[in-house]
């Protein structure tokens, strides 16, 4: 392949692909139309510093243009050109401050535009070319400056109704085709999806093989960020958390400042982003390498409800077949364990085990962790189809403050999450290769 066949040098999407979905989101538009896909707008972290820029997925999926300050408009059937780009212009003083701008000139060669102005230029241009449409789709709500700023363009049309102008009569929310467009991936977004998963993968092994009594959460985080950015990776596709003991309890518990105690488990839910897309693994694992009895017993349960959920979940069952498996199985074992009593069914109905397993099973996966994609249709539960990603993660939270359970129980926290792929024929764990069987993880964890 030749590289300016490509995007950039180190996309593994081709400029090809991005067009045909352009072409795709136009093909679904309506005839008279146009769509306005805007940048992200930079975050102040302090002072004159930055957040590191996160593009709006959505631009990236449609062009992958890295850039801030740049809008991607969409005119299907446009006679002098249907796909135009505002972008900045290249700026050699800003350049040497803040990196490399592509400019529009370079911007329709590299990525396929029709055409591409100056940013400075899109308060002139833009509310002519919404003129006259019927309808316009943006992402309606998501970005209060940005709705402000369409509204701005309207108003200018409005505004020139004197002269024959005709403002658009219907907006559309953009997001609802943008959606269902990304919940199904592509080959070569697949190809992406796996390596992210693979840096994970080596990542989770590495942090499993560093650990030991004494160490602390943020140095398994370092462990584990280390392999990502080694690999290349953008860095975490979301904060990773590190919990030792009883912060395993915790859900979303991302201070990891504790020290790993013998004795303890210690959860992990980290996962890397690699070319814009996420992969989410946790794996649980004791701190000293040994599993004592009650923590070998949570997890079994963890175990098993994640891998009958991973083979229930296929092409042409429902999505929440994946949710009741688990749910069934984690409450089967809580019984047999004491830690709930009553029939099983009716624990079921009651949502007994609400308790100790307070989230769903999983979420779509993709350019965002928490991918989009719509999970019920018209009421009913979506139907797996093949290239949707999803993860499947239960668990098990004693709190250390459940007076209603035994001691020996309190503070165990356990959750298994794996990344899958449904195919035609069944599905693919993206990540299998951390240890997660007891032995294994122990082996692992003795060299
Ligand atoms: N790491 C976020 C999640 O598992 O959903
Ligand atoms: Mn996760
Ligand atoms: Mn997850």
């Amino acid at each position: 392949m030749e590289a300016d066949e490509k995007l950039g040098l180190i996309s593994m999407i081709e400029k090809k692909e991005y067009m045909s979905r352009r072409q795709e989101l136009m093909s679904m538009m309506h005839k008279n139309s146009i769509a306005v896909i805007s940048s992200a707008p930079e975050k102040v972290r302090s002072r004159d510093t930055n957040y590191p820029y996160k593009q709006n997925v959505n631009l990236t999926y449609l062009a992958g243009f890295p850039e801030p300050e740049s809008v991607l408009v969409l005119i299907p059937d446009r006679e002098d050109g249907q796909v135009i780009l505002f972008c900045r212009d290249k700026d050699p003083l800003r350049e040497t401050w803040d990196g490399y701008r592509e400019g529009p000139a370079s911007a329709i060669k590299k990525y396929g535009f029709d055409d591409a102005f100056p940013i400075s230029d899109i308060d002139d241009i833009l509310p002519n070319l919404i003129e006259g449409k019927d309808r316009l789709y943006y992402a309606v709500g998501k970005d209060a400056d940005f709705d402000k700023r369409i509204m701005d363009w309207v108003n200018h049309v409005k505004s020139q109704r004197g002269n024959g102008a005709l403002p658009p009569g219907e907006f559309v929310d953009l997001d609802h085709f943008m959606n269902e467009m990304r919940l199904i991936k592509t080959k070569s977004e697949l190809e992406i999806m796996k390596k992210a998963a693979k840096v994970s993968v080596d990542a989770h092994k590495r942090a499993m093989k560093f650990c030991k009594p004494g160490i602390y959460e943020y140095q398994l985080q370092a462990e584990i960020e280390h392999e990502f950015q080694m690999s290349g990776a953008n860095g975490p596709a979301y904060t990773s958390i590190v919990g030792g003991g009883a912060n395993g309890c915790i859900l979303h518990y991302i201070e990891n400042k504790d020290m790993l105690k013998n004795g303890d488990l210690v959860l992990i839910d980290a996962g890397c982003e690699y070319e814009d897309y996420a992969s989410d693994i946790t794996r649980t694992f004791p701190v000293n390498g040994k599993f004592s009895d009650e923590q070998a017993a949570i997890y079994d349960i963890v175990l098993k409800a994640l891998k009958e959920a991973i083979d229930v979940t296929q092409a042409g069952t429902p999505y929440n077949k994946t949710n009741e498996t688990t749910i069934r199985v984690i409450t089967e074992g809580l019984v047999e364990l004491g830690l709930l009593k009553g029939d099983i069914n009716d624990l079921i109905k009651a949502e007994a085990h609400r308790e100790f397993y307070m989230h769903g099973a999983g979420h779509w996966l993709g350019l965002d962790v928490h991918d989009v994609g719509d999970y019920k249709i018209d009421g009913e539960w979506r139907i797996y189809e093949p290239g949707m990603v999803v993860t499947i993660e239960p668990g098990i939270y004693i709190s250390p403050k459940n007076k209603k359970v035994d001691i020996k129980w309190r503070g165990i926290g356990v959750r298994i999450e794996d990344d899958i792929v449904i195919t035609k024929t069944g599905n693919i764990n993206l990540t299998s290769k951390v240890p997660k069987e007891r032995n294994e993880i122990e082996k692992m964890m003795a060299k």
